[in-house]
């Protein structure tokens, strides 16, 4: 007797059709609790959005392609809370926009850099990496340190924050630019880094 899986295997448009219809199942299995768990749409107690200069960082850590060398993402494992601390938990993440989490990992994680070493440990490493790290294989950044913010735009950008869910203030919108305007980019970058995960608790 034919064996009947014989048809499916025989038929590559059926076996098509079929393989999507599994493939979308398990995905809408896995998707869809996610969509109504409160745990992953609240943000952790205490979290607060990012300054307007915080902000600024952000966007420079993204234009400087940080993200393709360092994952934002401590994995629930043993090796990992030991080296970095506790797991990255969603509610830190709710105001992310987009998310840094990244899966690139030739320097460190840096979910949990906030506050682990000071502005001008930063500062140094961001000139050049080799001066704190001899081994560093991580490019300097030196320009960071000449430019400086305008701000122009920095409102605007906090706008749109807001009007996804962030609970940006008018008061915070209305002196975006006066908090940034004259600051280097070095100095809004690391504001960034010197936030990044020090809200759990
Ligand atoms: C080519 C890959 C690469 C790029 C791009 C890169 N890094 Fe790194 N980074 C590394 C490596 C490797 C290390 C580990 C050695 C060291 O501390 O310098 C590191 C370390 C760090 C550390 C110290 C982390 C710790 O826990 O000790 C910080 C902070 C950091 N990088 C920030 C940045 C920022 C901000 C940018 C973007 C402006 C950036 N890196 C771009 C590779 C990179």
């Amino acid at each position: 007797m034919r064996n009947p899986h014989e048809i499916i295997e025989k038929n590559v448009g059926l076996l098509t059709v079929l393989i999507l219809i599994a493939i979308s199942f398990g995905a809408l299995v896995q998707i869809t609790p996610l969509m109504f768990q409160q745990q992953v749409m609240e943000p952790v107690e205490g979290l607060e959005p990012y300054t307007a200069l915080q902000l600024e960082g952000r966007d420079i850590y993204i234009r400087e392609g940080c993200v393709g060398c360092h994952s934002q993402m401590v994995r629930p494992f043993r090796a990992e809370t030991e080296r970095y601390g506790h797991y990255s938990v969603a509610g830190e993440s709710v105001w992310e926009h987009p998310f840094l989490w990244g899966s690139k990992r030739t320097g460190p994680d840096l979910a949990r850099v906030g506050q682990r070493y000071s502005d001008e440990w930063h500062r140094v490493h961001l000139m050049n990496p080799r001066d704190v790290v001899p081994e560093s294989n991580m490019p300097g950044f030196p320009w960071l340190a000449e430019n400086t913010l305008t701000g122009e735009d920095t409102a605007k950008k906090m706008a749109v924050f807001q009007s996804l869910g962030v609970p940006y203030t008018e008061e915070d919108i209305e002196g975006a630019q006066a908090a940034v305007k004259g600051k280097t980019e070095m100095e809004a970058l690391i504001a960034y880094l010197q936030s990044l995960g020090t809200y759990l608790k």
